[in-house]
């Protein structure tokens, strides 16, 4: 109705005709040029800033950079390359904490964005996404859909529709053999739970339209869920978040992906040509859409170069899915990657997980180092039991692939190492100082560790 409204309203007014033009490519260029370096900068700088992946600077992002390169934009490969490498190193260690199966809360989510992150790269298939997959297909398997669990962070995490997307987009792209069968039965029971269940806003809406795509649900059901979009679509050519709410760029990038995606409709039809209009139009000098934000604190706040101060999350991921919504439009120029150009790109992590020890190295590590993690450490982090911290540092690989702050070292860079780092800490800093309660270690035991990463962190395994 309110289409039909706004659409006659420009039919007769003959100062808003320039708003009938239908977007040009070039207009859908300009506007992805000016925000594409924002994002990849805001990207970049979170990963440097936090050990963790995030489904907003490493998720969100990454699938907007990529669609941008594959339409011909040049984009710092090395950035996405070390974004996947994020994502799988976090992937690797929740399947290796929980097990197959496991249960700990909030999990599937940041395990579906972990792998739609990787297909966004065309990162290939490993034994870390076979584990998530199969981790994922026995998750909770007593329900039929996937719910996000933890604080609400609206609007990405805070619908068990947008948890159920991302779950579903991440098994489907990583399905091996063995985890067919696991992947029909649950997709097909979250195919009943999504025609069986109402979405109540916009982002339901949109994750349940992207998911009934993905299932392959009857025409009729996606149909139904369009329409209800298209519904809701407001005077300004753009879509709320809730009801009674501005237009904003989170829900109107999102609604049109969800509709181009779902094949319901097309680069000229009405609605998306306002939607794309209202985007041009809000789009800020700067490059960015600003978003104001709903989710309760959760994290504290950190600056990732991204305009909008308390609102530069949402704001970056409302110009990150804008970025991918113009990009869709756009025909493709550049090819995905092969697993041969992915490796090629990463020979230095390579030669990191190959690395041989002499004896010499070894012995340095049981003679010297050895006894000051027995006695000063070990009681806490093993994997011998749940380690502290989720860090176990009874191996080399347990050491890299790290605790809930991230990798518990970089070989030959103690500074910037957590191990090193939470030795040295003062008393209120982000990693916590180790041995807890002020347990500091001797000088020269703290020389031997610093050596010890210095020489690539030798181990035992
Ligand atoms: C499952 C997806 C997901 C993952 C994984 C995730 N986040 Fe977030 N995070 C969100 C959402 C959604 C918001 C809300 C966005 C907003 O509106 O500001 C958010 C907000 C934030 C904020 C904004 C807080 C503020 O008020 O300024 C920070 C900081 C943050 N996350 C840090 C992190 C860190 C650090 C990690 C790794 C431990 C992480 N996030 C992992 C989804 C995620
Ligand atoms: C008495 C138990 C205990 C001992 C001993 C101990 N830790 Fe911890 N450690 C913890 C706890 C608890 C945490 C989590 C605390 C937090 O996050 O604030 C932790 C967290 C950490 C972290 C951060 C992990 C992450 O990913 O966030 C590092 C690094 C760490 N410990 C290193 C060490 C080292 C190195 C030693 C030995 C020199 C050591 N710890 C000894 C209990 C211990």
């Amino acid at each position: 109705m309110r289409l039909l409204f706004s659409l006659s309203v420009l039919l007769f007014l003959p100062s808003l005709l320039h708003a009938q033009q239908p977007v040009s490519d070039d207009e859908l260029r300009a506007s992805i040029q000016k925000a594409l370096p924002l994002v990849e900068e805001t990207s970049k700088v979170a990963l440097r800033e936090r050990a963790c992946y995030t489904c907003h600077h490493g998720g969100v992002t990454t699938m907007a950079i990529e669609a941008a390169r594959l339409r011909g934009f040049e984009v710092d490969r090395q950035n996405v390359l070390e974004q996947m490498e994020r994502a799988q190193l976090n992937l690797t260690r929740a399947i290796r904490r929980v097990g197959v199966g496991g249960r700990t809360p909030g999990q599937a989510d940041g395990i579906g964005w972990q792998l739609m992150t990787l297909a966004a790269g065309d990162w290939p298939a490993d034994e870390a996404t076979h584990l998530a997959v199969e981790h994922l297909v026995q998750y909770d398997h007593e329900s039929d859909h996937w719910a996000w669990a933890g604080r609400p962070r609206p609007p990405t995490v805070a619908s068990p529709f947008t948890t159920t997307w991302a779950v579903v987009r991440g098994v489907l792209d990583y399905t091996t053999p063995d985890t067919k069968l696991g992947v029909a039965v649950r997709v097909t029971e979250a195919r009943d739970w999504l025609i069986r269940t109402p979405s109540r806003d916009t982002e339901e809406s949109v994750s349940k339209l992207r998911t009934l795509k993905l299932v392959e649900a009857d025409e009729r059901a996606i149909r139904d869920e369009a329409k209800k979009l298209l519904e809701i679509q407001q005077d300004d050519g753009g879509w709320a978040q809730l009801p009674g709410q501005e237009s904003d760029a989170y829900a109107t990038s999102t609604v049109l992906i969800a509709l181009l995606e779902s094949e319901q409709l097309k680069r000229d039809d009405v609605a998306i040509q306002a939607g794309l209009r209202f985007l041009l139009g809000s789009q800020l000098e700067d490059g960015s859409w600003h978003v104001k934000k709903r989710a309760p604190f959760v994290q504290p706040h950190f600056e990732t170069s991204f305009p909008h101060g308390k609102d530069q999350f949402i704001s970056a991921v409302a110009t990150a899915w804008s970025v991918y919504a113009m990009a869709q439009l756009l025909p493709s120029v550049a090819d995905h990657d092969d697993e041969a150009a992915l490796a090629a790109m990463k020979p230095e992590n390579a030669k990191k997980s190959e690395i041989e020890f002499t004896p010499e190295q070894i012995a340095f590590f049981t003679e010297k180092v050895e006894p000051i993690l027995q006695r000063r450490c070990y009681r806490c982090h093993t994997t011998e039991k749940e380690p502290k911290g989720d860090l176990a540092l009874n191996s080399r690989e347990e050491i890299l692939i790290g605790g809930y702050g991230g990798p518990g070292a970089v070989p030959g860079r103690p500074d910037e190492s957590m191990i090193f780092k939470a030795l040295n800490a003062p008393p209120d800093s982000l990693v916590p100082q180790m041995p807890p309660r002020g347990g500091k270690l001797p000088q020269e035991e703290m020389e031997l560790i610093k050596k010890w990463i210095e020489m690539d962190l030798p181990h035992r395994k």
